[in-house]
């Protein structure tokens, strides 16, 4: 019965970090701020920090880019806040609010463009599809931590 109900709502939820730039520059209460104010329901959060191996895991898609070790360096260098977040249409509402990923092509309003810096360091990241979402939250969180 628990289960059968994850699953179905895991359409209606996405996967966040405030990634360690946000987090040295104390915007977290902000960044949360927004996130609640945009109709999101926190369902597991928690401080944490990725190992080089957590990192290289957890973006391996872009393992072969030019940009790769940047990335990794950035994600692991301070801690992150992890967090599943619940909506309906949770995902793509979720990448509206957190704007592009150069925070220069962000629009007005959005999450990147008022605390991301550059587009290796944009401050927050969130999940690009309904799959992805339940796979990167299973990677941070247990099953008992997702309320
Ligand atoms: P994210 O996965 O973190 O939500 O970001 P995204 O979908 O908007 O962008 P993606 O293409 O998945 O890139 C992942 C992260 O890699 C860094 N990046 N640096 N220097 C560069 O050209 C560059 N391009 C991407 C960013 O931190 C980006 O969010
Ligand atoms: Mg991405």
């Amino acid at each position: 019965m628990h289960e059968n109900l994850n699953i179905k709502m895991a359409t209606n939820r996405t996967f966040t970090m405030l990634k360690p730039d946000a987090v040295e520059k104390g915007h977290i209460g902000a960044i949360l701020e927004k996130i609640n104010a945009s109709g999101f329901r926190i369902v597991a959060m928690k401080l944490t920090q990725m190992t080089r191996t957590d990192a290289e895991t957890f973006y391996a898609v872009h393992k072969e880019r030019p940009f790769f070790g940047e990335l990794v360096e950035y994600m692991t260098r301070g801690p992150i806040v992890a967090a599943i977040l619940e909506k309906d249409n949770a995902v793509e509402d979720f990448r509206t609010l957190i704007g592009a990923t150069n925070p220069a092509d962000a629009a007005e309003g959005t999450i990147r463009k008022l605390y991301a810096a550059s587009i290796g360091e944009n401050a927050v990241h969130g999940s690009d599809s309904d799959e992805n979402a339940a796979i990167e939250g299973d990677f941070h969180f247990s099953g008992r931590e997702q309320f």
